[in-house]
């Protein structure tokens, strides 16, 4: 914010890099929504609506994660070469394209398994569907994908030095995946 990069070029990538985070704060918010609602279904049905609705969120990360990328490189070049440091901008980058990394990855393996748990349960709310369906673990994923989003805001934002991005990073992370993590013994 301290850097006065005024002009239509900069108006112009802020407004996408927005739209982009409106997508992909829409996005975690329908996959949290997805995931908390798949703990209570009762019916088949209900249960490959809700699966239905998830299997299509990687089109909204998508299409969120690509405006947010390209208007960001964007907005990196207008910052650097106007002499802004840019110590956050590596942090924020790099927890950027992990946070794409483990949410696709664990999205995609969540979706095939739960498939295939519909496929084999016979149109049948089976007990291996519904353990597939309250897999606590995909909800920490989510939060988790929340927790690195939110440090991506804070890092944008405020554009601490290096270590302190670098802290910060570290302990809001590390804070959502301990405490979101799933002790089995709790799941009903
Ligand atoms: C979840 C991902 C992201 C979120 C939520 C986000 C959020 C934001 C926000 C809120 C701002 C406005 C900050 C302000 O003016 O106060 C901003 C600016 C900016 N973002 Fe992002 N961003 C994300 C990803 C990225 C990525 C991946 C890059 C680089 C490739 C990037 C580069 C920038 C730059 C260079 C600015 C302008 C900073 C300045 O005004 O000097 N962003 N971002």
């Amino acid at each position: 914010m301290e850097m006065d990069m005024g002009g239509p070029g900069y108006d112009i990538g802020i407004l996408a890099h927005v739209i982009g985070i409106l997508l992909l704060a829409g996005a975690l918010m329908v996959q949290v929504a997805g995931t908390l609602l798949l703990r209570q279904v009762k019916t088949i049905d209900q249960v490959k609506l809700v699966a239905g609705l998830l299997r299509r969120t990687p089109i909204l990360f998508g299409a969120a994660g690509g405006l947010i990328l390209i208007s960001g490189i964007f907005l990196s070049y207008l910052h650097i070469s106007e002499g802004g440091a840019f110590g956050w901008l590596i942090v924020a980058i790099i927890v950027f394209l992990g946070m794409a990394a483990y949410g696709s990855l664990n999205g995609r393996r969540f979706d095939k398994q739960l498939g295939a748990a519909i496929a084999q349960s016979g149109d049948k709310v089976t007990p291996e569907l519904t353990q597939y369906a309250r897999d606590p673990h995909q909800l920490s994923h989510a939060i988790v994908s929340g927790c690195m989003f939110l440090d991506i805001v804070y890092l944008m934002i405020y554009q601490p030095n290096l270590l302190v991005s670098i802290a910060v990073t570290i302990g809001i992370i590390g804070i959502s995946w301990v405490m979101s993590y799933p002790t089995p013994d709790k799941e009903k």
